[in-house]
Parts: C-alpha cells; structure tokens; sequence
C-alpha cells in the first residue's frame, strides 16, 4: 500500500467513531451534484416507477444483504490493488456496516436531493483515501451481479422491468461518485490557480517595493556620481599622460561610467518614460545600431548579421527606446556568445506587426532561466544589473508589442520583439 494512502486510512479512523458523519458538508458543491442526479435521471427517463419498481424489490434483496456484502469484499479482497487501499480488519468491519446500510437506503424508493448530498459524502470518503476512480465501476459491477442473481433466484414478479429500474439507479450512483471526483479535483485546481496568483500579487508587490527603493537610491546616487566624474576628469586632465597616476584615474573613471550605467538602467526601470511617437523605420535604425556596436572594441571578436526585409512598413514608435530595446538585445547576445560567434538581426513584416529577432548560437539558457528572464534584477552575468530585458520588456509593451524569448542550452537564444504598426490609443496590448 502506498505510503499517503496508509497515513491518510490510520488518521481518518482514529478521529471518526463508527458510522459518523463527515463534516465534509459546504466544502463539497452538494447542491451541484443533486442537480447532476437529477439531469442524468431525465437523460435516462428514472422517475417514480423506477422509484416504485425499486422499492418492490426491497423486501427481497434486504433479506440477503449480509450476502451481498461480504461477496462484495470477496471480490475486493482478491484483487491485489483494490485490497491495497484496505487498512485492516478493523476497517473491513466498519465497511461492511456501512455498505448494509448504503444498501438498504438505495433501496428505500426516496431520491431526492438530500439523498444525493449522502450519497456524494460517502463519495467524498472514496476521494479522501485516494480510491482509485476505476475502481467504482467494478465495485458497482459486483453489487448488481449479486442483485441480479438474488432477484432470480427469488423469483421475483416482473424482475426484468424491476432489474431494469434499479440498473438505472446504479448508473445514477455511479455518475454521482464520478462527480464528487471531479469536484475534488477542480477544488484542487482552484486552489492551486488562487494560491499561483497569490504569489503573483506578493511578488509583484515586492518588486514594486524594490522597485521604489532602487530609483530613490538611484537618484541620490546620480548627481554626485556626476560630481565625482567630473573631478576625476579634471585630475586626469592636470596630470601629466607619463604620469603613474594615469591608469589609475582612468580605471576610476571607466568604474564610474558603469556606476553610472547601472543607475541610468534602473532610472529607466522604475520610472519609465511613455513613448513618444513617430514615424520609425526599422531597418534604417537596425543598420545605425548595428554600425554603432562595430565601433565597439570588445565588440570586434563578434560578427554581427543583418537580414533586414526589403519593404517593411513604417511604424509609430519612440526612436529613442527602440534603439535602447536594440542596443540591450544585441549586447546580451554579444555577451552570451562565444568568441567569434554570429550574432543575427532579422526584420520582418508578419500579418501587420513588424517582427525583429536577435539570434544568437552563444551559451543558451535552460526552462528555467528563460522563465526567469523578464524578472528585474535577475542575472547571471558578473557585471549585468538584471534590468536590461525588463527594461526592453517594459519598453516593447509600452509601444503595444511582445517580447518573447527562446533558447536551448548549447545552442543560442532567439529574442522575438513584435511591434504594431500603430500603438493601441490606451498605449495597452
Ligand atoms: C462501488 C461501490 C461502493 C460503495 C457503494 C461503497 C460504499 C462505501 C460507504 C457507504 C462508505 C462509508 C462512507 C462513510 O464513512 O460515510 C465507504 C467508505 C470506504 N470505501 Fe467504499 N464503496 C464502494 C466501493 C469501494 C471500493 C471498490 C473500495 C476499495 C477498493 C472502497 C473502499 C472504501 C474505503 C477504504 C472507505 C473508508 C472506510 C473508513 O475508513 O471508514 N469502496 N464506501
């Protein structure tokens, strides 16, 4: 037996006494499952002659319900998987009570709804042991075997017309089963969905907060950054070019332009500036962007490919941030690449969205980084701030567009950027 199932079986009858109630009641949509037994019986035409016909039979299957029952657990008990939910004897016992009277009340000819809220309880008890659901199905064979051979061998008065009803209750009963099954289960699903956007909420609450903290940091920083340049530039500037000094005023200054990249990032990040927007053709602007990187030293050991498609459409867009979303993308994929690598710009027009891909065949990320890649301040690079796609993110969705990302390990990443022609009028996808 499986080891939850166990733990479930032995916590389940120490708490609860021998035939109790479950207080399972209001967790469980009972006013639904009526309502399914009472669809399915107009499906299958069971009304109050089956009721009728059901209760006829009573006196005679009533007489062997010990029988029954233990030819039910029989029958369970030599099939390996159905024994492997049984606990123990104890338990046996306790079934076999509960079955005589589960019995005597689907032969009791009242179904009305409040039978059909017991009966999806008793369900209920199967979901709780983890019951396999199949298992129903043969459980319920078994019974109408036995009632079928019982109602013959009794010679009961128009027993075909009366089999025929209480077969058509057994169905109802298995449907309703089914349905406390499916009921758990989209319990289950809904709780998972309210507990995934609860972690959204919290998430996006505290990237909000941090959000909030990086821009006021960064704005305290920017001007005496600035100051500290701009001395350093008038030290550089008084020294001597042999002086000693020298490297060393310029490694102070290169350490804070990259301060000051960072905070200009997260600047942008926190407080974004909405588009604004003009005619913007992108291929001229991928062929600037794309000279302007080559300049790069560290640029040199990559060679940059442009496919630009000849007659794409001019689009509303802000120059400015669209150059920057290039810049990012053609950076990461310089970055991700291996010496000599490609690095590839495509522009395409598809079905009135100019597409831009950057292609690169560098280091690749695996599911997980790739889930995690639009997420601010999430890097894997020594030096990167983690803001450089969720900037471009930020930048694309204000211009009505998508960004997405694909990538397999060892083999490169593809970043699709889909822009409108137009911008929604909301600014919104
Ligand atoms: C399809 C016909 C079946 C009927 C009519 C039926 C009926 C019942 C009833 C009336 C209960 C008691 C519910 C309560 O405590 O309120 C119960 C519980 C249970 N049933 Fe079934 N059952 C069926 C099939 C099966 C099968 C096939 C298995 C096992 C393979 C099974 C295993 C159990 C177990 C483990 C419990 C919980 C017992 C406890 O710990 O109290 N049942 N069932």
């Amino acid at each position: 037996m499986k080891r939850g199932v166990m733990q479930r079986l032995k916590h389940r009858s120490r708490r609860r006494p021998l035939g109790a109630t479950h207080g399972v009641a209001g967790r469980y949509n009972l006013g639904m499952i009526a309502r399914i037994a009472n669809d399915m019986a107009q499906y299958i035409g069971f009304g109050a002659a089956d009721a009728e016909n059901i209760r006829a039979l009573r006196p005679y299957l009533l007489k062997h319900v010990s029988d029954i029952v233990e030819r039910f657990y029989e029958a369970l008990d030599a099939h390996p998987g159905a024994r492997a939910v049984l606990e123990g004897p104890e338990q046996l016992n306790r079934l076999k009570q509960t079955l005589s009277q589960w019995i005597e009340s689907l032969l009791s000819g009242d179904y009305d709804e409040n039978y059909w809220s017991r009966r999806a309880r008793i369900g209920q008890v199967h979901v709780e042991v983890q019951l396999p659901q199949h298992y129903m199905f043969c459980g319920m064979e078994v019974l109408w075997g036995e009632f079928q051979r019982i109602t013959v061998a009794e010679g009961v008065p128009e027993a075909p017309a009366k089999l025929r009803s209480l077969h058509k209750l057994l169905t109802l009963e298995v449907g309703v089963m089914l349905e406390t099954y499916k009921d758990n289960l989209s319990q289950k699903v809904r709780s998972l969905e309210r507990s995934a956007v609860h972690e959204q909420l919290h998430r996006a609450e505290q990237l909000a907060q941090i959000g909030q903290l990086a821009a006021s940091l960064a704005h305290e920083i920017k001007n005496p950054l600035a100051g500290i340049s701009g001395a350093i530039q008038i030290m550089r500037d008084a020294t001597p070019p042999d002086d000693p000094h020298q490297p060393i005023l310029a490694e102070i200054l290169r350490q804070v332009t990259r301060l000051d990249g960072t905070v200009k990032d997260l600047l942008i990040y926190a407080r974004p500036k909405p588009p604004s927007f003009e005619q913007c053709r992108i291929n001229e602007l991928c062929e600037r962007v794309v000279t302007m990187l080559l300049r790069e030293p560290k640029l040199r050991r990559i060679s940059f490919r442009s496919q630009l498609q000849a007659d794409l459409p001019t689009i509303q867009a802000d120059e400015a941030q669209i150059e920057q979303v290039l810049i990012n993308l053609l950076l990461n994929a310089a970055d991700a690449s291996r010496e000599n690598g490609v690095v590839r710009l495509t522009s395409s027009n598809t079905g009135g969205n100019v597409e831009i891909r950057v292609i690169d065949e560098g280091v690749g990320m695996d599911e997980q980084t790739v889930q995690r890649a639009f997420e601010p301040f999430f890097t894997l690079k020594s030096k990167g701030t983690g803001l450089g796609l969720p900037i471009c993110q930020k930048i694309v969705e204000a211009h009505g567009g998508e960004i997405s990302v694909r990538s397999e390990p060892g083999l490169g990443t593809t970043v699709v950027v889909r822009l409108p022609q137009e911008p929604r009028k909301d600014g919104l996808r």
